[in-house]
């Protein structure tokens, strides 16, 4: 295993070292820019994602460590820095919080289902920073955020767009959105079309990776869409 990086507090991007997975494969044969252009149906990408999601789960969420992911931890890190700067940040399908560990702000949630994966992420628990297990089409916030992430989750919801509407009460004024999507999935293309419904553009960056995978991240200001 490389490590790229070891500043105290900075998340440990790696090379990733693991057997690939059929997403790191698919990259890695330069097919992603393809598959933009396969109407593959919301359920059966849903079910593909909860798979693999299952077998990082196993491994200890490496792919997401690795090097050609930090671009889009980068941008959604500073868009939260910029927006919300030390403000109060739920982060709404976490898994390990990698996002977190980056990352400068007055508070944090992190919310993911997968109880293991916020077992492990729980040591880093502190009076600013707590994660929680929970499903984020019903979780149900006790206080207000300044910025709420989805970063790569809105995959896994019947109704995205619904799902992000139903936490507008749960932003401070001013509060934003901040969005990350795989852009290379036709479902992400459709769904990218319809975010204005969740607020105003303010901002939006294009991320690519060596191998093709791609990344479009937003932020969204409720109450002007
Ligand atoms: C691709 S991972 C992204 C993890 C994290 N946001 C990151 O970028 O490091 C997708 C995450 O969404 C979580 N997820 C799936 N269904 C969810 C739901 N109903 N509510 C909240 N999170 C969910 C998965 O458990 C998984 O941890």
């Amino acid at each position: 295993m490389t490590t790229l990086k070891e500043a105290p507090g900075a998340p440990p991007f790696i090379v990733y070292p693991g057997e690939p997975s059929l997403t790191v494969r698919i990259m890695e044969a330069g097919l992603m820019p393809l598959l933009a252009f396969v109407p593959i149906p919301h359920a059966a990408l849903r079910w593909y994602l909860e798979r693999d999601n299952a077998a990082e789960n196993e491994r200890g969420w490496e792919r997401l460590r690795d090097v050609n992911e930090m671009g889009r931890y980068q941008v959604v890190q500073g868009y939260i820095e910029t927006f919300a700067p030390g403000g109060a940040v739920l982060d709404l399908g976490c898994a390990q919080g990698i996002l977190q560990e980056g990352l400068r702000y007055g508070a944090y949630t992190g919310l993911d289902p997968l109880a293991e994966t916020i077992e492990t992420a729980r040591g880093r628990e502190d009076d600013r920073t707590r994660f929680v297990v929970g499903d984020a089409a019903a979780y149900v916030p006790d206080r207000e955020y300044d910025a709420i992430v989805f970063n790569e989750c809105l995959y896994y919801f019947d109704d995205p767009v619904e799902t992000i509407r139903r936490y507008r009460s749960f932003l401070a004024p001013d509060g934003v959105f901040v969005i990350s999507l795989f852009n290379r999935l036709w479902f992400s293309r459709r769904l990218l079309r319809r975010l204005p419904a969740v607020g105003r553009l303010a901002a939006q960056t294009r991320v690519y990776s060596r191998q093709g995978a791609g990344w479009t991240i937003g932020v969204y200001v409720p109450g002007e869409g």
